[in-house]
Order: structure tokens, then C-alpha cells, then sequence
């Protein structure tokens, strides 16, 4: 059920996050929204209040332990508990390898790994004492098949298959009830390219993305469906995406 679940979104202020927080709102799930641009959450969280929606927001760089602590307070002070968090902020610096981008790799393990460590250090004590809690993360196709400018984003998006499969292992076998999702998206219509620096990949990209690219709604539609299965049922990985793209 999602009526009155709370939610944890980061990386809620566009693309993926944002749609599944106006898409969560609307079947009444109390969503606590967080990312680096404050603006943009206010006037998705205007808009979601306009539409009958309950929700919270605060600004979160989820490289900083002390901002994920600070989202989770924020969702039991405004919601009394969480339930789920949907750990969905992420970026795509693309490049080769010789291109030597080191800081846009340690950026893509300071921001896709552990900010996903953080999001759920934040978490997980609530979730364990409470006996019950749902963990979504989003991964990415690029994490289950290697191609040539991803090596680190690819990296970055595989670790989560290992660290996912293990949360619910160790969870089922501690009795906490904690469900896992890992969501591995194609290519989604968002403003994830505009984080390649690299000019020649990103026009590439971008050409694969005008050919295939499909709405994060999509994304949203299943993360709602993980959320709306019943407790006692954990589907642990979605590959999804546009139904001609080859590759
Ligand atoms: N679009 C695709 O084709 C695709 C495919 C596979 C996987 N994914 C994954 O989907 C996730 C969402 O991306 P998207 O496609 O929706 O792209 P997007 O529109 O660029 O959204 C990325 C989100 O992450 C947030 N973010 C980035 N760095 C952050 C940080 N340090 N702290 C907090 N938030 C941060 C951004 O917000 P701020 O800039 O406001 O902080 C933004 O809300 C990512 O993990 C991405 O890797 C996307």
C-alpha cells in the first residue's frame, strides 16, 4: 500500500526523483524530498501541495553523512516515521579512461556510492528497530553491461547490485523485514546528460537518448508498483527501459 507511506526521495529535484515524487504524492504517500537545488524542490513541492499532495523538503548533498541524518529527522519530526527511502541521486560524467577526468571519477563515487552508503546509514537504524522498512535505489543499465566511456559510472552502478543483494540477505536473515529494490533504467529522458563533460560522448549520447529516450515516469510507475507490493514480498531488481533500444 502507499497511501500515508513515507518516503524518502534524494536526487528529487528533477528527472527520476522528481516524477516519482509528484506520482507517490498523488496516491498519497507523505514524500520528504532532498537535493542540492532548493529552488527546484520548492516549486516541485508547491506543485505537489497544490495538488492535495503532503510533503517536506530540505536541501542534501548526500556526500555529507550529517545532511542524510539531517532528511531522515526532517521526515520523523513533519511524518512521525519513514518507511522508504528511494535512493535515486546519481550523475553520468562520462569519459575515456585516457581522458584522465579524476576528479569527475571520485565525483561519481563521492555522489553514486557513497552517497548511497550514507543514505542508508541514515537510515537503517530506524528501519532495524522498527522491524520494517523498504530501500530503493536506483542503478542503471550501466551496472549490468560494460561499454566503452562508462568505465566508472558503470563501476559506480554495479557496486549496487553487490551491496543491494547483501542488504537483503543480511536483513532477512536479522528478522528486520527491510525490502530492496535495485532499479536498473535505460535511457530516460532527464537532465542526466547534462552532466557529461566530455562534448564528443555527450553528443553521442544525446543522439542515443533523441532516438530512445522515454519518460522518468515510467521509472516512477515502478518504483510505485515496488512500494505497493505486499510486505511480505521483496521484487529485488527492475530493468527497464524503452522498448526499441537495442543496446
Ligand atoms: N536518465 C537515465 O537514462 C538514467 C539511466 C540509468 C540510471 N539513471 C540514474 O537515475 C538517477 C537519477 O538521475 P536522472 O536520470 O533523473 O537525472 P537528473 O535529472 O540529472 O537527476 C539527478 C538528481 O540527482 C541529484 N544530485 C546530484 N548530485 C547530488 C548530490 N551530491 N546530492 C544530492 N543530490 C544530488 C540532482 O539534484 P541537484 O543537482 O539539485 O543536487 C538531481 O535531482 C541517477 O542515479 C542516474 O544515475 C538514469
Amino acid at each position: 500500500m502507499i497511501r500515508d507511506k513515507v518516503v524518502i526521495i534524494t536526487g528529487a529535484s528533477s528527472g527520476i526523483g522528481e516524477a516519482t515524487a509528484k506520482l507517490l504524492a498523488s496516491k498519497g504517500a507523505k514524500v520528504v524530498l532532498g537535493a542540492r537545488r532548493l529552488d527546484k524542490l520548492e516549486a516541485i513541492a508547491a506543485e505537489i501541495e497544490r495538488s492535495g499532495g503532503q510533503v517536506a523538503f530540505q536541501e542534501l548533498d548526500v556526500t555529507r553523512q550529517s545532511d542524510n541524518d539531517a532528511l531522515v529527522k526532517l521526515a520523523k519530526e513533519r511524518f512521525g516515521r519513514v518507511d522508504v527511502t528511494f535512493l535515486n541521486a546519481g550523475l553520468m560524467p562520462n569519459s575515456n579512461l585516457s581522458a584522465l577526468k579524476t576528479d569527475e571519477w571520485h565525483q561519481m563515487v563521492d555522489v553514486n556510492i557513497k552517497g548511497v552508503l550514507n543514505g542508508v546509514a541514515a537510515v537503517l537504524p530506524t528501519f532495524t528497530e522498527q522491524k520494517s522498512g523498504h530501500v530503493i535505489a536506483t542503478s542503471s543499465v550501466a551496472g549490468l553491461k560494460a561499454y566503452p566511456g562508462g568505465a566508472v559510472y558503470g563501476g559506480t552502478k554495479w557496486f549496487l547490485r553487490d551491496f543491494m543483494e547483501v542488504l537483503r540477505m543480511e536483513s532477512a536473515m536479522e528478522g528486520t523485514n527491510i525490502r530492496t529494490a535495485t532499479i536498473y533504467p535505460a535511457a530516460i529522458n532527464t537532465e542526466l546528460l547534462g552532466t557529461i563533460s566530455d562534448q564528443g560522448l555527450a553528443g553521442q549520447m544525446q543522439g542515443l537518448y533523441d532516438k530512445f529516450g522515454i519518460s522518468p515516469d515510467r521509472i516512477a510507475d515502478v518504483v510505485s508498483f515496488a512500494i505497493d507490493t505486499p510486505d511480505d514480498t521483496t521484487i529485488n531488481e527492475f530493468t527497464v527501459g524503452p522498448a526499441n533500444q537495442p543496446w
